[in-house]
């Protein structure tokens, strides 16, 4: 947990930020659908839990079909009232690339879906360890915590 909000009343503090760490497993996909959908809930953001699903289904699936041993994290943020940032850090320094699937393709539609779903509004950041893809959403305005 890192940084609050409040409530509509501006005195409960809500938190903001949650992290997970996985195996490099396939159930992990669904483990970490749960886990960001369950704070999408909790942080009454039940509109989002669709496109985040749809969201972290793809970004883990990618991270997981790297092979890579050493770290997988997927973590759910607010940024600020209007924001739901979707992170996912896998331990491989293989920067993700959209690609355009022909009409035949049977693979390569996952990050151009995440485009999508964000308007492009989506991104990688490279480490000395790995790498973290973020994707945000847009937080309804009206939302009542
Ligand atoms: N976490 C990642 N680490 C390294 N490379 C990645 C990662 N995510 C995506 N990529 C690269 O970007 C490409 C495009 O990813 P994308 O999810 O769009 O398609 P895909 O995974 O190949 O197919 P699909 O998602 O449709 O099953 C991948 O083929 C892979 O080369
Ligand atoms: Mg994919």
């Amino acid at each position: 947990m890192k940084t609050h909000t409040t409530s509509g009343a501006g005195l409960v503090p809500v938190p903001t930020a949650a992290e997970l760490s996985l195996p490099y497993l396939p159930e992990s996909v669904g483990a970490a659908r749960r886990f960001v959908c369950g704070k999408l809930r909790e942080w009454r953001l039940d509109e989002l839990v669709d496109d985040a699903s749809l969201i972290v289904g793809e970004l883990v699936t990618n991270s997981v079909k790297t092979g890579c041993q050493t770290r997988l994290v997927v973590a759910a943020r607010r940024p600020s009232d209007r924001v739901v940032r979707i992170l996912v850090g896998d331990g491989s320094r293989v920067m993700p690339v959209m690609i355009r699937a022909g009409t035949a393709a049977t693979s390569g539609r996952g990050l151009a879906m995440v485009h999508r779903l964000t308007h492009g509004r989506w991104g990688v950041t490279l480490l000395p360890f790995g790498k973290v893809v973020h994707a945000d959403l847009p937080a309804p305005t009206t939302t009542r915590r």
